[in-house]
């Protein structure tokens, strides 16, 4: 163990001055400018932003699919950059749980094997593996569904299932971009009251989404606009700031 990972006080992951560019033929286009924040371990951290803003990259630098252009990025005090791509999908391996928007199951493989997954990269063997993918199903309350494939589950359940996967390996952070982009506003509540139960347990959680009445539910919301964070602060501030500027449009295109 490092220092930095020692020391309950220090932050799990620390962001200074991060940029990332895309060259797109002769254009360049700055996806995230000069981001700094930190994260300390147990918080739940929602990422806010319009289309464009910047919310996946950033997830994508925080979850070492991707590294910046510039600026340090430490996890567990551990710098990021210069690390070639067995390092960081090792670190990932390790460190990091990510649940997409449209969950990425395999399809012809039932939800216990899709949890498993993760843990057979790792090389844990099999019934270890079984016991603790089993583990991870129950605690998404899909203890019944174990055997059901993608297709023999509801779109709520195979976020569960996503969910599942990502907690099965204890990673230090779970990620998820937009985890209820695709569900209806009933599922995509319950899903969250799940992510609720997972910070209580004392689980550190970053979410991406461009609803603020998601942020609003989080104790923290960071707020990106054209690649640079506008607002961080507690999560109902972070979302009242965005409706007062959407209310403050309207009143204009009113009066125009
Ligand atoms: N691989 C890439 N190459 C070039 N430009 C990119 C690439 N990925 C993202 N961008 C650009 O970077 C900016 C930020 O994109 P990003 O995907 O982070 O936005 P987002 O906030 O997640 O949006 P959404 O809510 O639509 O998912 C956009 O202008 C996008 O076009
Ligand atoms: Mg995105």
């Amino acid at each position: 163990m490092t220092h930095a990972a020692a020391d309950a006080s220090a932050p799990l992951l620390e962001l200074d001055g991060v940029s990332r560019r895309y060259k797109m033929g002769s254009e360049i286009i700055h996806a995230l400018r000069e981001v700094s924040f930190k994260v300390h371990r147990g918080e739940y951290v929602a990422i806010i932003g319009t289309s464009g803003s910047g919310k996946s990259t950033l997830l994508n630098l925080l979850g070492c699919l991707d590294t910046p252009t510039e600026g340090a990025y430490r996890l567990r005090g551990r710098d990021v950059r210069g690390l070639d791509d067995d390092a960081l999908s090792d670190l990932r391996n390790r460190e990091i749980g990510f649940i997409f928007q449209t969950f990425q199951l395999l399809p012809r493989t039932t939800a216990l094997e899709n949890v498993e997954l993760p843990l057979v990269y790792r090389g844990m063997g099999r019934s270890k593996r079984r016991e603790q993918a089993r583990r991870a199903l129950e605690r998404v309350g899909l203890g019944k569904r174990m055997n059901h494939r993608p297709n023999e589950l509801s779109g709520g359940q195979r976020q569960r299932v996503a969910i599942a996967r990502a907690l099965c390996a204890e990673p230090t952070i779970l990620l998820a971009d937009e985890p209820t982009g695709n569900l209806d506003s009933t599922t995509g509540r319950d899903i969250l009251g799940l992510f609720e139960q997972l910070h209580a347990a004392g689980n550190t959680i970053i979410l991406v989404t461009h609803e603020p009445t998601i942020a609003a539910r989080c104790p923290r919301a960071i707020r990106l606009s054209d690649g640079q964070i506008v607002h961080d602060g507690p999560g109902a501030q972070v979302a009242a700031g965005i409706r007062g500027m959407a209310e403050a449009v309207a009143a204009e295109a009113v009066s125009a």
